[in-house]
């Protein structure tokens, strides 16, 4: 069969972990990438023949398949519906939009247009978390009552998702929404509820001033069938990228470092290239990941799309359009409950 031939919208952080996977995919080819920024380095690079400015131009031009969606969080909607209305199928990387209306609009957008909206969010092909699935669907730590996830870093390389306008919010949707969209594929169930607080954007950060988002957001949410759950984003973790996610259950427990598990460990007077995620320095000892792109779940995710748009099949759940939609109610629920100091209901948000 044929290879599904590819289009990136991006050239930065984003297309880089896309353009990474589709290299490892034996069943895709790059064929086309826009932006407005890197784009020549971005091409290079990946030996992508094709290069445009304007991704309009680009939709109608090119004989592509599949759209990879990597720009900043404001334009996944322009994107998504243009992909959408040539025909394209498409990979929205997260959050799914920046608004409520912005993603139902992009969910009727590819259903009208019979093209799949396949939602990016990694966790759940991460190796260890399909693995610790496995392990607790067995039964091993019995019925599961309490799971605690986060994902904190030290703050955002772009300058996009520093600005509540373009990102749609601080740490919590672009951050912390990779356990909202997880936690739910994981104990299969939807977070009903949720009570949170947050820091308040710019003077009222705890220590990013010039962030107009916060740089800190928790909550406690309640699970359909009463798993109770607490997840967090924060920009105020130094030392890399940390993911944690701990499960406790009536007959034992689970915790997983997605982040910092490496089996490798390194002490170095000198430093060396790259260790882990926003980690800022290399010296001393460190745990430099072995291969982010697997353990993080982008190749896996990356084949997993492209074998839907292969054999026509639909994405796993929690990867599909709505479940982009469904988990950022959840965020827009704990915005809310932060703002008002009381427990926020999802069905309230979305129906
Ligand atoms: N799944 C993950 O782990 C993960 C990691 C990082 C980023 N992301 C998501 O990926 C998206 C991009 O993030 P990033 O870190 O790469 O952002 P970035 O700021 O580093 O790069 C933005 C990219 O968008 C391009 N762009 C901006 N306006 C454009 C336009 N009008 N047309 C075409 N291209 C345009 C720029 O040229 C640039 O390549 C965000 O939605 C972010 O949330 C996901």
């Amino acid at each position: 069969m044929d290879k599904i031939k590819i289009g990136i919208v991006g050239s930065r952080f984003a297309a880089m972990l896309h353009a990474e996977s589709y290299k490892r995919c034996i069943y895709a080819e790059i064929k086309s990438v826009s932006a407005i920024d890197n784009l020549n380095e971005f091409a290079d690079e990946y030996k992508i023949p094709k290069r445009y400015e304007d991704y309009h131009e680009m939709f109608e031009k090119e004989d592509i398949n599949l759209v990879s969606v990597c720009v900043p969080n404001f334009l996944h909607k322009d994107v998504v519906v243009a992909a959408a209305e040539t025909g394209k199928d498409i990979i929205c990387e997260k959050p799914l939009a920046t608004s409520i209306a912005d993603a139902e609009k992009m969910v009727n957008v590819c259903k009208k247009n019979k093209v799949k909206l396949m939602y990016a969010e990694d966790w759940i092909f991460a190796p260890a978390l399909t693995r610790a699935k496995q392990i607790c669907k067995e039964g091993a730590v019995g019925e599961v009552l309490y799971i605690k996830a986060k994902e904190t870093h030290s703050g955002s390389h772009s300058v996009y998702a520093q600005k509540k306008e373009y990102c749609g919010g601080g740490s919590m949707i672009h951050l912390g929404i990779h356990p909202i969209g997880f936690l739910p594929w994981f104990v299969g169930e939807e977070i009903i509820e949720v009570v949170s607080m947050k820091s308040g954007g710019e003077e009222k950060n705890l220590l990013h001033k010039n962030y107009s988002g916060e740089d800190w957001a928790a909550s406690l949410v309640t699970f359909e069938n009463g798993i109770r759950g607490f997840v967090e984003g924060n920009y105020i973790t130094c030392g890399g990228m940390d993911d944690i996610i701990e499960i406790y259950g009536t007959n034992g427990n689970l915790h997983i470092d997605l982040t910092k598990g490496s089996p490798i460990s390194v002490y170095s007077r000198k430093g060396y290239g790259y260790a882990v995620e926003k980690a800022d320095f290399t010296y001393g000892w460190t745990k430099p990941a072995v291969d982010e792109i697997q353990s993080l779940g982008y190749f896996n995710e990356i084949s997993h799309f492209v074998d839907c748009v292969r054999n026509n099949t639909e994405p796993k759940e929690g990867t599909r359009g709505e479940d982009g939609l469904k988990a950022l109610a959840v965020v827009s629920a704990i915005y809310e409950s932060a703002e008002t100091g009381k427990l926020v209901k999802v069905k309230d948000i979305i129906q």
